[in-house]
């Protein structure tokens, strides 16, 4: 291991209470080694394809549209990018959540880049990129990492 750093987090008393008890049943004895795994299975994840492969992704988001302005920054993202952009899914889950599936296709670097802005969008609770490459598929073991 090379040298140790130390980093302070601030962090939602309840998002880490659901974190605790799900390491808990994961099996950790210590926060600090769960954080290490998390951070290195999202660091594998994103350089697995090469930056002008040819990948179609999608990206799925779970926000509240009641926060101000977002379901408008969420789109205007979107159209700035509409090349690469397929298709869109909205579904209104209740009265104030929603769920978007967009689907992209480009180089991997754009639609990395797009699905980042869209995930870090301030009032997006939850995001996930899952991208496929036929290019990934012949080459490693994990193309859906
Ligand atoms: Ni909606």
């Amino acid at each position: 291991m090379g040298n140790l750093s130390r980093i302070g987090v601030s962090i939602d008393s309840e998002l880490l209470q659901r974190f605790d008890s799900f390491i808990a049943d994961q099996g950790y004895d210590n926060r600090s080694e769960a954080f290490r795994d998390l951070i290195r299975d999202r660091l594998v994840g994103s350089v697995v394809v090469a930056p002008n492969a040819l990948v179609v992704g999608t990206v799925t988001l779970i926000y509240d549209h009641h926060t101000r302005l977002l379901p408008e920054k969420l789109t205007d993202l979107q159209h700035e990018s509409h090349a690469i952009v397929i298709s869109t899914l909205h579904a209104h889950l209740d009265h104030e959540n929603c769920l978007e599936v967009v689907v992209l296709r480009g180089k991997s670097k754009d639609v990395q880049k797009l699905a980042d802005r869209l995930i870090s969008t301030k009032g997006v609770q939850h995001g996930r990129l899952v991208m496929s490459s036929p290019e990934t598929v012949s080459h490693h073991p994990h193309p859906h990492r």
